[in-house]
Order: structure tokens, then C-alpha cells, then sequence
């Protein structure tokens, strides 16, 4: 980790579920508990961390802002306005301020957080077990400090992109965290088709789960690329190509498309919807 880091007070605005991830993280990745605080609406889930992970549980986010180097927004989006508010003075150009609410876009963050050095970030939901996606946007691209801060902060839930503007910040959105949502819903039909051929729900489950990770995992080892791998597993004429054919025809890389520009229209109606 980090040496930078290690002297850091990292604060939680919000501990749910994302902020443990982190925490949990960047404690076995090195960072002292006593450096590492957090705020949260209600007391049971932060006396909970605390007794887990001996954090710092601090009494209001004025405290929290006023206390740490780096600040973690990770309440839902539709509070995190509501939680900015009374405390927009606070900020100033010595805080590096991270948000992780889906929806919030660079400027609005640069309204109500003046001064301070932010970063916009998406994980998506397998960072809760270390297998994530997450882009991050920057508000000042050449700030590499503040690149390697976020960097640091995230490596332990995932693979890390960055990303230099909102379409594309959008669009790691849409394909790694509703992404995720996409796949699960083909993994549903997979284990539909199995569980109609006699099969229980658990080895359904399982023949379905493996045959998707174990596809994702060659795909990573190998050097060649997916249509390559595609290729080696369809012979001519064969059982696989009469399949793949047949997804052809029915358009299933159109119907994706669709979906995709679909969700990319609801993220861009829900950020006008959050005052
Ligand atoms: N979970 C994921 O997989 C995931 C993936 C990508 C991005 N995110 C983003 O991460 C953020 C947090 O998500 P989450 O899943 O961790 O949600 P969560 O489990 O509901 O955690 C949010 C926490 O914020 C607390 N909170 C709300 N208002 C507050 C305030 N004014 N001051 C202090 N704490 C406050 C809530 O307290 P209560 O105990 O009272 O509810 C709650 O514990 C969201 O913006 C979400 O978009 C999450």
C-alpha cells in the first residue's frame, strides 16, 4: 500500500455496505485502523464496524469532513445531497473528496463541494467481494496525486479504469454494474433450460455458475481473443454453430444494444430527477 496513504485520515460519510467493502479492504491491505473513521445515519451498523475492525465512529459528518485528508461520500444517491447540504462549507482545497453515488455527476459534486479535489467513482457490485470493475473521473485530469490516491483506495475491490468523461463514465455504468444485472438475467434462463431437463436446482445452479465462470476465466487466460475462443469450441456444421447461428438470426447482439441504450436513457432522466 501506499505510503502516502498510510499517513492519510480516511473518513466514511455513510457505512453501509460499500464503505465495508472498503474498509475491509483497505485494512487487510495495510491501512491503520486508527486512521480509518466513519459516520452513519443510524448507530447499529457503525458500532458493528467498530467492534469488527476497531475504526473510529465519529458523532456528525461536520466532525468527519473536518477531522480527514479523504473523504468517502457513500451514502445512496437519493441522500447524498440531502447529506451535502449543511456541511458544503467544510470542504476546502487541502480534502480529496470521493464519491461512490451512481447518478451524481462531476458537476453537481463541483456545487456543492467547492475547493476540494474530487473524484467520481463506479464500482460495481462484485467489488463487494474483490471482483469488481471500477471507472473512476477525475475534476482535475492532470492531478496524478489524486489519480494514484483513488487508485490505492479501490485496488482491493477489482480491476480499476479510468475514465476521462461522463459518456464514458456512463458507459462502464451501463456494461459493468447494470452489466452485471444483464448477466445474471442469462444465467436465469440458462438454469431454466437445465432445470426443464431433469436437473435439480442446485446442479442446475452449478452447471450454470461454472460454465459462465469458466468461460470468463479462460477468456482471461488466454492470449487469443473471444471470437477466437469462440471459434475453437464450433466446429463446422456442428452442434455449437447451429446454436450461435440461430442467436444470429434472432438478433441477440441487437436486442443487447437496445438494452443498453435503454438503460444509458433512464441513468441520463435519473440524474435529472435527483435535485
Ligand atoms: N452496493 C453496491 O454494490 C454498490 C455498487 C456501486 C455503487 N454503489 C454506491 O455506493 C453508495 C452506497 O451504497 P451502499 O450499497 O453501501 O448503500 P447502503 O448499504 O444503504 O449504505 C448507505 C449508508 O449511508 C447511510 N446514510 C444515509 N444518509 C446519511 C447521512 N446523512 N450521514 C451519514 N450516513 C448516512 C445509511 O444509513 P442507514 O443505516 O440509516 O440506512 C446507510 O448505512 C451508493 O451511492 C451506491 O450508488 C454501491
Amino acid at each position: 500500500m501506499n505510503p502516502y496513504l498510510k499517513s492519510q485520515k480516511i473518513g466514511f460519510l455513510g457505512a453501509g455496505n460499500m464503505a465495508q467493502a472498503m474498509i475491509k479492504g483497505l485494512i487487510e491491505g495495510g491501512i491503520s485502523a486508527k486512521n480509518i473513521f466513519a459516520t452513519n445515519r443510524s448507530q447499529g451498523k457503525l458500532q458493528k464496524l467498530v467492534e469488527t475492525y476497531q475504526i473510529n465512529a465519529l458523532g456528525s459528518n461536520e466532525e468527519l469532513i473536518d477531522k480527514c485528508d479523504i473523504i468517502i461520500l457513500a451514502v445512496k444517491p437519493q441522500d447524498l445531497l440531502l447529506a451535502l447540504e449543511p456541511v458544503t462549507r467544510a470542504f476546502d482545497e487541502h480534502k480529496i473528496v470521493v464519491s461512490v453515488a451512481a447518478g451524481i455527476r462531476m458537476e453537481k459534486l463541483e456545487r456543492y463541494i467547492q475547493g476540494a479535489r474530487l473524484a467520481r467513482v463506479m464500482p460495481n457490485t462484485p467489488s463487494l467481494i474483490g471482483r469488481g470493475v471500477i471507472g473512476y473521473l477525475l475534476n482535475d485530469d492532470e492531478d496524478n496525486a489524486l489519480e494514484s490516491t483513488v487508485e490505492d483506495l479501490f485496488a482491493p475491490l477489482g480491476r480499476i479504469i479510468k475514465v476521462t468523461d461522463e459518456d464514458q463514465f456512463e458507459a462502464l455504468m451501463i456494461s459493468c454494474s447494470s452489466g452485471t444485472g444483464f448477466v445474471f438475467e442469462m444465467m436465469m434462463y440458462w438454469q431454466d433450460w437445465i432445470e426443464e431437463h431433469g436437473f435439480s436446482v442446485e446442479e442446475a445452479r452449478v452447471m450454470t455458475i461454472e460454465t459462465f465462470v469458466g468461460a470468463s476465466l479462460l477468456a482471461a487466460q488466454a492470449r487469443e481473443g473471444v471470437e477466437d475462443l469462440q471459434a475453437r469450441v464450433t466446429s463446422k456444421k456442428g452442434v455449437t454453430a447451429a446454436g450461435l447461428q440461430s442467436m444470429r438470426e434472432l438478433e441477440i447482439e441487437r436486442a443487447l444494444r437496445i438494452s443498453f441504450e435503454k438503460a444509458a436513457m433512464r441513468n441520463k432522466e435519473m440524474a435529472r430527477e435527483i435535485k
